[in-house]
């Protein structure tokens, strides 16, 4: 009789384990679809004139009433400010689909997230400043296009009033006041700026706006970055809040601010104990719920908690804590995309994430189980975008239409829009017909064509 495999045994009981732990990120598609009308329902609560002010998703107006039309020409500037860079764009709209951009990032030094509005705008002003020099367009009067991509409620397509900080950031003496207004006083405080006009958008209208200018049938934008969110073009009817729905435009593009999905406990039905953990030691706690388990920000300490476990079972790494693991956020979404870019069956990447987690010695099954950890992390976050979007899908309700994506997970992590596409494939219903494209420079591009549309509307 053949001597049993120990090894092999112990493999497949270690793998087990790990599976087990790793369950409550893979769901059904039952379950999927329950998520898409979830948030429908809450869509229209957002959308809704008695229930906006309870909603978790507030569906906010973007006063973006129509799509550019790819005639837009000119000279404009865009400013965008996301996770930890601030982007300034020059871009030059010349003819039919030609443009040139220049382009610039600064980033955002941790302690300016956490400064006060005066030194945070300050700093926005600069950035500016040091981009107009290097391009020599002082001498240039700039319409500018400002991406500021948190929570914003706003009456125009010109003001702005910040509802809640996201993504790290609390800067004081913001929350309630109008951005636009402010980076204005900070401008006015240099005296060395010749902006016109300023005019203020969510990154995933820019997406949007900047997939729509190549693509008459997009509809619907969406970020998966540090956050998480989406913006649709709704019917102005449906529109409880528009004051004007029925004399303008017949269209509106909504703000959704997905991320705050599940604020009211609407996905507590699928939260496992690792997201409940991540809420508890996140820096809003109660907020972004949603963000919390599918944006780049968080899917690294979900990964790292979830190793934990499997490490405090025994199924991996000998049960040995290390310091390094032991450490919040030490697990980033880079790892991760690391890690799963590594072709199966090739440990080099993952031995590497484990020697600097302060693991010298670690086994192939070691390897294989924190690829399969971070396969169910990013997969459940890739279905879960899958769902709120294939909600908007059938509500925009168009035969065909384009979803124009960006943001550093969608372009980066790998198999992310395949994940995201063959879900979306699953779940909307067969008679509607779309597409997801990536928006090329989404955000920036796209406050430049706002900023240049509003101009032509001006006129
Ligand atoms: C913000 C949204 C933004 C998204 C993607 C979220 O944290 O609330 O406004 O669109 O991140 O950057």
């Amino acid at each position: 009789m053949p001597k049993p495999d120990f090894t092999q045994y112990v493999i497949e009981a270690n793998r087990r384990i790990v599976k087990d732990i790793c369950k409550p990120f893979i769901l059904s598609d039952g379950t999927y679809k329950r998520i898409m009308d979830l948030f429908l329902v809450d869509i229209k609560k957002g959308l809704g004139k008695y229930t906006h002010k309870k909603a978790s998703v507030k569906c906010y107006m973007t006063f973006v009433e129509k799509l550019p039309s790819g005639c837009e020409r000119g000279k404009f500037l865009s400013l965008e400010l996301s996770g930890d860079v601030c982007r300034v764009l020059c871009v030059n709209l010349q003819g039919d689909d030609d443009f040139k951009i220049e382009w610039q990032n600064f980033d955002v030094p941790p302690e300016i997230k956490v400064d006060t509005a005066c030194h945070f705008f300050d700093f926005l002003a600069q950035c500016l400043s040091d981009f107009i020099v290097k391009y020599d367009l002082q001498y240039d009067e700039l319409s500018l296009g400002f991406t500021f991509a948190f929570p914003l409620k706003q009456t125009s397509i010109s003001k702005g009033i910040l509802v809640k900080w996201t993504k790290g950031y609390k800067v004081s003496g913001v929350v309630g006041h109008d951005v636009i207004a402010l980076l204005q006083e900070a401008i006015v405080r240099r005296g060395d700026l010749s902006i016109n006009d300023i005019i203020i958008l969510n990154n995933t209208t820019g997406a949007l706006i900047s997939c729509a200018w190549k693509h008459k049938e997009a509809k619907i934008g969406v970020l998966i970055s540090s956050g998480c969110n989406m913006c649709y073009l709704e019917k102005s009817k449906h529109i409880q809040l528009f004051k004007n729905a029925g004399n303008y435009t017949p269209t509106m593009v909504i703000n959704c601010e997905a991320g705050a999905f599940g604020n009211d406990g609407a996905l507590d039905f699928i939260r496992t104990s690792v997201d409940f953990t991540v809420n508890k030691n996140s820096m809003y706690p109660g907020q972004q719920i949603y963000e919390k388990m599918v944006s780049g920000l968080y899917l690294g300490e979900i990964a790292r908690l979830t190793l934990l476990d499997c490490i405090n079972a025994g199924a991996m790494l000998k049960g040995i804590l290390s310091k390094e693991i032991l450490t919040p956020t030490a697990f980033k979404i880079h790892d991760m995309s690391q890690i799963e870019l590594e072709e199966p069956g090739h440990y080099a990447i993952t031995r590497k994430f484990f020697e600097k987690m302060g693991y010298k010695h670690t086994t192939n099954g070691d390897c294989d189980n924190l690829r399969y950890i971070c396969s169910a992390i990013s997969t459940r976050s890739a279905n879960m975008v899958a769902a709120c979007l294939a909600c908007l899908v059938e509500r925009v309700g168009d035969p065909y239409l384009i979803i124009g994506a960006d943001g550093s997970v969608y372009r980066s992590y790998p198999h992310y829009p395949s994940l995201l596409r063959n879900r979306l494939k699953k779940l909307v219903r067969g008679d509607f017909k779309f597409d997801v494209v990536q928006a090329e420079d989404g955000s920036g591009q796209g406050a430049a064509l706002l900023a240049a549309s509003t101009k032509k509307k001006k006129k």
